[in-house]
């Protein structure tokens, strides 16, 4: 019960997930690994994807971590299938956010931005093929993203530049709900909001994904029954100031580690 959440991505995206985790279990402690110098995942071949992502939970069972976060697209698409069967925790995984948008849209048209290891995942056909029948998904990968905003970059005039070429097709295509399909795609909202028409719904799990790992806790008793603020720790295994910076205020709790 006391045991940390354990929180996993292939960089500093997923803070933007540990953030609504963290408003809705104020009282649990986390550790959340970037696994920045492997970044990106998204270009990387599946059975690649699969070794980092054992390689980032084993270290977060060393660490005793109660129920595991794959909070990233990538590595959840591809690997959280093995780890569900691998390993005993629970694990929470981050799939685009297509049913929401397909049950919002009124032009029946709907853009999902991720990144091609996404793309090409037999999960995210599933789960397309099941929720957005009669639903125009226009998808587009989001390549070099990723990297831009893992080098502090997320809202340079060169992003915005990129971004906007990716996004122009699903403009002139009247999508009216955009699905973020990658975790570190929040940290791109002001751009987003520029560049998009306001109609346009930003559509992003973070939320959706804090109220699962509260209802799975709950199920597995597992909620910590501590009633002080949980203690939380960062790690990195590139350069530290980045992630500092994605967590502002508690750039304190922010190390190196060699994983
Ligand atoms: C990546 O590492 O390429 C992106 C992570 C994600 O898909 O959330």
């Amino acid at each position: 019960m006391h045991r940390p959440i354990g929180i996993f991505d292939s960089g500093i995206g997923g803070t933007s997930i540990w953030k609504e985790i963290r408003k809705k279990l104020p009282f649990e402690d986390t550790i959340y690994l970037a696994d920045s110098k492997n970044a990106p995942y998204g270009t990387r071949s599946e059975v690649e994807i699969l070794e980092l992502s054992k390689k980032n939970t084993e270290l977060l069972l060393a660490k005793d971590c109660k129920l595991i976060v794959v909070a990233c697209n990538t590595a959840t698409t591809n690997a959280i299938s093995y780890l569900r069967k691998n390993y005993s925790v629970p694990f929470i995984g981050i799939e685009p956010a297509i049913k929401p948008a397909a049950l919002q849209t009124k032009t029946k048209k709907v853009g999902v931005l991720a990144t091609k290891g996404t793309l090409s995942s037999s999960l995210f056909h599933s789960t397309s093929r099941l929720h957005a029948e009669g639903i125009e998904v226009i998808e587009q990968e989001g390549k070099g993203l990723v990297e831009l905003i893992e080098e502090g970059k997320e809202n340079t005039g060169e992003t915005e530049a990129l971004l906007q070429s990716y996004l122009e097709p699903m403009i002139l295509a009247q999508v009216d709900c955009l699905v973020l399909g990658c975790t570190h795609y929040p940290y791109l909202m002001p751009l987003l909001k520029k560049i998009l028409p306001e109609h346009v719904q930003i559509i992003d799990s973070g939320e959706a994904v804090a109220r699962q790992t509260k209802a799975i806790l709950e199920q597995e008793n597992l909620l910590t029954t501590s009633t002080k603020k949980g203690e939380f720790k960062f790690y990195s295994n590139a350069e530290v100031k980045v992630l500092q910076s994605f967590v502002q205020e508690y750039w304190t709790s922010v190390d190196y580690l060699d994983f």
